[in-house]
């Protein structure tokens, strides 16, 4: 797939941009704090509704705009697929209630406004960061996070299951100190509960399938990567074990992958079930949540060692590509369309070789867009074939 044409209303120093966009490879060059990565973030944003940073959505907005009776930024896109041709709008509107203001998010598919997880599936997109090193030796949320954007982008129930399981968890951990503080009845719990297991469950289900999938895939490149040395494992560590068995009953082996028990979503929400009733005490005494998808933890395995623990630099940074490059591929198996690539100065921190190898992997892609503050990192070859554009100031110029 590809976007066509790209139109940016106030979205970060972009006041104004419209633009057919090319196929194939695309480089954005330009000194620091032009706009090269904004654009990037605006690509991603069409098909996840958010930011690669954690941070808030109202940032986005222009810093000018914000000084408007009601202030706001729009993405609007053309996007070929396979299948079809679609229009996706995104709009950020600030309200002015007073005070700070509440942001508003607006999506509308061909014109037709619908949910934020009615987004999943349409555009799909895979961003490579200097930063993502983060997703192997970061904090347990920066992978979570990481699972949850890729999912989210392919698998609507799951989009639409992490929406309402955020919501749950504020309600569940809101009631839960409240009744450690306060006192009260445990059964206010049951509602809440069941509201989590249906969710939970079907994330945890969801999850444990992408990684299997992701780790098949992963494990030849890594391989590759590494001239054959190292296999990657993605072991996935949920906050509770689904395979344990209930009391009284036999467990299974522990060496046995999570993903290969043939564990149902209804079996997952079973045993979350009873995890929380066995654990409802100790909830209520500490006031808070202890276990469900929001703790789970996903650990990278090289040649028999965890690389985020253990690993060097550069095997982190080799776990890291085996991912994203696996991550695409997935998207294209699970979407039947090649996602949109985006690549943040990623090339700089490669060697030559490595440089040549990545860049020959995306050859397949309908659309790729590059940023670089120096177009010497490509070679040659590739930036002949390539769409090179100046980025200034919140302006592109083709060249
Ligand atoms: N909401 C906003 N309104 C206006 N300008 C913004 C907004 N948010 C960020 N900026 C500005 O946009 C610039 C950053 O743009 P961007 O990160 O896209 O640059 P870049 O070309 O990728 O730079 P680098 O080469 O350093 O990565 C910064 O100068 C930042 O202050
Ligand atoms: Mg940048």
């Amino acid at each position: 797939m590809r976007v066509r044409h790209l139109s940016l209303t106030n979205f970060r120093l972009y006041a104004r941009l419209e633009s057919a966009l090319p196929a194939g490879p695309l480089i954005l060059v330009g000194a620091n704090a032009q706009g090269k990565t904004s654009l990037l973030e605006a690509l991603f944003y069409l098909a996840t509704a958010q930011s690669h940073h954690a941070a808030s959505d109202r940032q986005l907005i222009n810093f000018l705009a914000l000084h408007e009776t009601q202030p706001f930024a729009r993405i609007v896109a053309e996007v070929e697929t396979q299948r079809e041709v679609l229009r996706i709008e995104i709009r950020l509107i600030l309200e002015a209630t007073g005070g700070e203001g509440r942001l508003r998010k607006e999506i509308l598919v061909n014109g037709v406004k619908k949910r934020l997880s009615d987004l999943a599936g349409r555009v799909n997109v895979v961003l490579f960061l200097p930063q993502d090193m983060a997703i192997v030796e970061g904090s347990p949320s920066d992978r979570r996070r990481y699972l949850d954007l890729a999912l989210s982008q392919v698998d609507a129930r799951y989009n639409f299951a992490l929406g309402e399981y955020a919501k749950v968890l504020a309600q569940r951990n809101a009631l839960l100190k409240q009744l450690q503080e306060k006192g009260g009845s445990a059964d206010q719990l049951d509602f809440w509960d069941e509201q989590l297991c249906e969710h939970g469950g079907l994330m945890m289900a969801a999850r444990i399938a992408a990684l299997a999938e992701l780790e098949a895939i992963a494990a030849p490149i890594h391989r590759d990567l590494t001239a054959g040395a190292d296999s990657l494992r993605l072991a996935y560590h949920p906050a509770f074990d689904p395979t344990a068995a209930p009391e009284g009953q036999l467990g299974l082996p522990l060496q046995v992958p999570v993903h290969q028990v043939g564990l149902s979503v209804q079996d997952i929400q079973a045993r979350l079930r009873q995890k929380l009733q066995a654990t409802r005490a100790e909830e209520i005494a500490r006031g808070m949540t202890l276990t469900g998808p929001h703790r789970d933890e996903l650990r990278f395995i090289a040649g028999g060692i965890d690389v985020g623990t253990y690993g060097s630099r550069g095997q982190a940074r080799t776990a890291v590509l085996a991912l994203k490059l696996a991550e695409m591929e997935w998207m294209r198996r699970r979407s039947g369309d090649w996602p949109i690539l985006l690549l943040d100065e990623v090339l700089a921190e490669l060697d030559g070789n490595r440089r040549r190898d990545l860049l020959s992997r995306l050859n397949g892609a309908d659309q790729v867009v590059l940023t670089t503050t120096d177009l010497n990192l490509f070679p040659t070859e590739f930036r002949e074939q390539a769409a090179v554009w100046v980025v200034r100031n919140g302006a592109v110029a083709q060249t």
